[in-house]
C-alpha cells in the first residue's frame, strides 16, 4: 500500500492572526476528525500560536516554517526549537528555497536546523530543489542529491526516518508552472533510491517523499497517483480554504 497522503500548507509571509485564526476553523470544520492523510498548517510565527488553541483537538498538526538550532541566547530576532513546541508545533519547514535565496541558508545551515529539530522532537519538512537555470543545465539530480546528501549529514537512520522530504522545482514555485506529474516523479524516484543508498530499502519506501510548486485543486489528483509522490507542499493555494480543501480531498480519492 501507497503511504498515507501528507498535505501541508505553507502561508509564508500571510495573514494576521485574525485571518488565520478564521482559515485554520475552516479547515477545522471540515477535517476535525480526519484521517486520511496527514494534514499540516504553516502559518507565520505570529500566529501560530493561536492557530494551535483552535487545531488542537483534532488531527490537524501546526508547523513553523522555519526556526534557527541553538535552545537559547542572544540570537535577535531568532525562534528556538524550544518555543516552537512550546507554542504547539510538531512540524517545521526548513531549507525552504525562499531561505536558501533571501536568507543565505546554506546545506550545512539546513543541516544544523534538522539535527536541532529532531533533538526536541519536531519533525523537519526539508525542502529541496532545482532552479530553473539548474534544470536548463541538466543539472537537476546533481542540485537534488547535493541538497539531500547535505541535509542528511551524520543523521542516523532511526531519525532520518522521521524526516519529511519536500520536492520543490525553485521554477515551480509561485508562477504557476507545475513540474508535469512524470518529470516531479523522475526526482521523486531518484530521491527515494538515494534513501535507499543512505540507509535501508526499509527506509526508502516509508519515508515520505512530497511535491512543492504551483499545486492546485486541478493538479493533485495527477501528482498524487504517481508512485513516489506522497502529498503536497502548497504554497498559495493553501491560503484559501476552499481550494485547500479541494487538495486535500483529490490526494485521497484513489487512496
Ligand atoms: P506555491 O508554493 O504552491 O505557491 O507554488 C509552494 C511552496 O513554496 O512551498
Amino acid at each position: 500500500m501507497k503511504r498515507k497522503p501528507f498535505i501541508a500548507g505553507n502561508w509564508k509571509m500571510h495573514k494576521s492572526i485574525k485571518e488565520a485564526a478564521e482559515l485554520a476553523n475552516e479547515i477545522k470544520r471540515r477535517f476535525y476528525d480526519f484521517d486520511r492523510a496527514e494534514i499540516v498548517l504553516a502559518p507565520p510565527f505570529t500566529a501560530l500560536a493561536a492557530v494551535a488553541d483552535i487545531i488542537a483537538s483534532t488531527p490537524v498538526k501546526l508547523a513553523a516554517q522555519n526556526m534557527f538550532w541553538e535552545k537559547e541566547g542572544a540570537f535577535t530576532g531568532e525562534v528556538s526549537p524550544l518555543m516552537l513546541k512550546d507554542a504547539g508545533c510538531s512540524y517545521v519547514i526548513l531549507g525552504h528555497s525562499e531561505r536558501r535565496a533571501y536568507f543565505c541558508e546554506s546545506d550545512e545551515n539546513v543541516n544544523k536546523k534538522i539535527k536541532a529539530a529532531l533533538r526536541e522532537g519536531i519533525l523537519p519538512i526539508v525542502c529541496v530543489g532545482e532552479r530553473l537555470e539548474e534544470r536548463e543545465a541538466g543539472k537537476t539530480i546533481e542540485v537534488v542529491e547535493r541538497q539531500l546528501r547535505g541535509a542528511l549529514e551524520e543523521i542516523k537512520e532511526e531519525e532520518a526516518r522521521k524526516i519529511v522530504i519536500a520536492y520543490e522545482p525553485v521554477w515551480a514555485i509561485g508562477t504557476g508552472k507545475t513540474a508535469a506529474p512524470n518529470q516531479a516523479e523522475e526526482v521523486h524516484k531518484f530521491i527515494r533510491e538515494t534513501i535507499g543508498k543512505l540507509y535501508t530499502e526499509d527506509t526508502s519506501s516509508d519515508i515520505l517523499v512530497i511535491y512543492g510548486g504551483s499545486v492546485k485543486p486541478e493538479n493533485i489528483t495527477f501528482l498524487i497517483k504517481e508512485e513516489d509522490i506522497d502529498g503536497a507542499l502548497v504554497g498559495g493555494a493553501s491560503l484559501e480554504s476552499d481550494k485547500f480543501i479541494k487538495i486535500i480531498e483529490g490526494a485521497v480519492l484513489d487512496v
